[in-house]
């Protein structure tokens, strides 16, 4: 069983989450893959998929939409996945979590988690203080769901 944690950044704070996350799904063979290099054909059933984005216009970035929009229907049947995204503190920031959580599921994966918000300071970054804590613990939630 792996765990591929594929990932957009444009500032690289998103980057630092999927690492972040990739390096605390401890006994597993995980990888944080950025979206240009992701290859489907890798996953498996059982596998983990965690998908991350930066909220771009309200949306997930183009490249990671374009990305889980050209799986096949049933493509990612038994893998179990689940999404993030990073965002600013603003009212109205908009989504992309729960937007990649519903792609997953339409091609076939079992969402293992609710989609998770991390915060951002300014558009550029840096990540709000303790976000990396955060990440690494939501990485144990993820890893608690697997045992179960
Ligand atoms: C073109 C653009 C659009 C953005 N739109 C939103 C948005 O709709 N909501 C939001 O919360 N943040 C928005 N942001 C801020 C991003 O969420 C922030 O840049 C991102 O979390 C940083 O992560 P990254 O370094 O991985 O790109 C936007 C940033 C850019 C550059």
């Amino acid at each position: 069983m792996k765990a591929v944690v594929l990932y957009d950044s444009n500032y690289g704070n998103t980057k630092t989450i999927a690492e972040t996350i990739s390096g605390a799904l401890n006994g597993m063979a995980a990888k944080a893959v950025p979206v240009a290099s992701f290859n489907a054909q890798e996953l498996h059933a059982g596998d983990l998929l965690v998908v991350g984005s930066p909220i771009n216009g309200w949306r997930p970035t183009a490249r990671i939409t374009e990305a889980l929009s050209v799986l096949g229907a049933d493509q990612l049947r038994g893998v179990k996945a689940a999404a993030f995204d990073t965002r600013l503190h603003i009212f109205i920031h908009g989504d992309a979590a729960k937007k990649i959580s519903k792609s997953l599921q339409e091609h076939g994966a079992e969402i293992i988690a609710p989609p998770q918000a991390f915060y951002v300071q300014k558009s550029e970054g840096p990540l709000d203080v303790g976000e990396g804590a955060k990440a690494s613990q939501w990485a144990d939630s993820l890893l608690k769901e697997l045992a179960d």
